[in-house]
């Protein structure tokens, strides 16, 4: 660790507790263009960016943000070479079972986001078992999107609604907006405050399209391999100066 980064355990000085986001979302992109800048396999990336989201969380955990939510496998991800496709499946599941015991014993409840029957049975479990695990648990609200993508999200929404309208349990008339949020994977959870994009694109890539409806968004050049804790302070320095209106005066 370097001492930059040991002086940074606390809340930097120049960040007001009271005005940090309490819901922080981030699309880490720039896996595979940080690995290739180095001539290293794309894979190389994704097992970087891994550890480098375990440090988010444990920033967001020591600086007092209460919810992350992170973009973590697309469902146009699948359109991906089979090979890194089949990387990544196995990546993320060796990573959950590594990382189970101290996401316990850091008290975060981790939940995922997405169409989960698609993934291979061996990750869907080891996703069943941390989520299970950890729901009891008090501290930072984690949510990881695996085979997200926002329309998706809410396509699925609607099918459940009109569902229970068939059945009798809805009424059309009380479909509102905070009965439909109750059917999106993020029930429960304040929309996203801020997000962070790395690697310099400016788009959504169908990420959360209904919660970021207000949410502020910041967009780095760092490659997410490269995201550490001094540029997280920089994005939120950045989100305090910002003036939120909601479409007010
Ligand atoms: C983000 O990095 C990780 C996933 C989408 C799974 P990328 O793999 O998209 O990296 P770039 O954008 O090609 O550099
Ligand atoms: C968004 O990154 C998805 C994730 C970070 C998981 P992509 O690399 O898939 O997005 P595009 O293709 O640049 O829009
Ligand atoms: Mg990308």
């Amino acid at each position: 660790m370097t001492a930059h980064s040991v002086a940074l355990q606390k809340l930097p000085a120049d960040l007001l507790q009271e005005r940090l986001p309490k819901h922080v979302a981030v699309i880490m992109d720039g896996n595979g263009r940080w690995a290739k800048q180095r001539g290293m396999p794309r894979i190389r990336g994704h097992q970087r960016g891994a550890d480098v989201l375990k440090e988010l969380l444990r920033c967001c955990k020591d600086w007092g943000i209460q919810a992350l939510t992170v973009y973590s496998f697309s469902t146009e991800n699948w359109g991906r070479p089979l090979e890194e496709v089949e990387f990544l499946m196995t990546l993320y599941e060796r990573v959950l079972r590594r990382e189970l015991e101290e996401l316990i014993r850091a008290d975060v409840r981790i939940r995922f986001a997405g169409d989960l029957s698609a993934l291979p049975e061996v990750l869907r479990n080891r996703i069943d078992q941390a989520v299970v695990a950890t729901q009891n648990n008090q501290g930072i609200q984690f949510t990881v999107a695996k085979n997200y993508g926002g329309r998706q999200e809410i396509v699925q929404a609607c099918r459940a609604i009109a569902q229970k309208v068939q059945q009798g349990l809805i009424d059309p008339e009380h479909i509102d907006e905070a009965q439909f949020e109750r059917h999106l994977y993020t029930a429960g959870i304040c929309d996203p405050d801020l997000l962070i994009r790395t690697s310099g694109e400016m788009r959504l890539s169908n990420f959360l399209l209904w919660q970021m409806a207000y949410s502020e968004i910041y967009v780095t050049d760092t490659l997410w391999p490269d995201f550490d804790r001094a540029q997280f302070h920089y994005a939120l320095r950045d989100y305090q100066q910002r003036e939120r209106r909601f479409g007010k005066l």
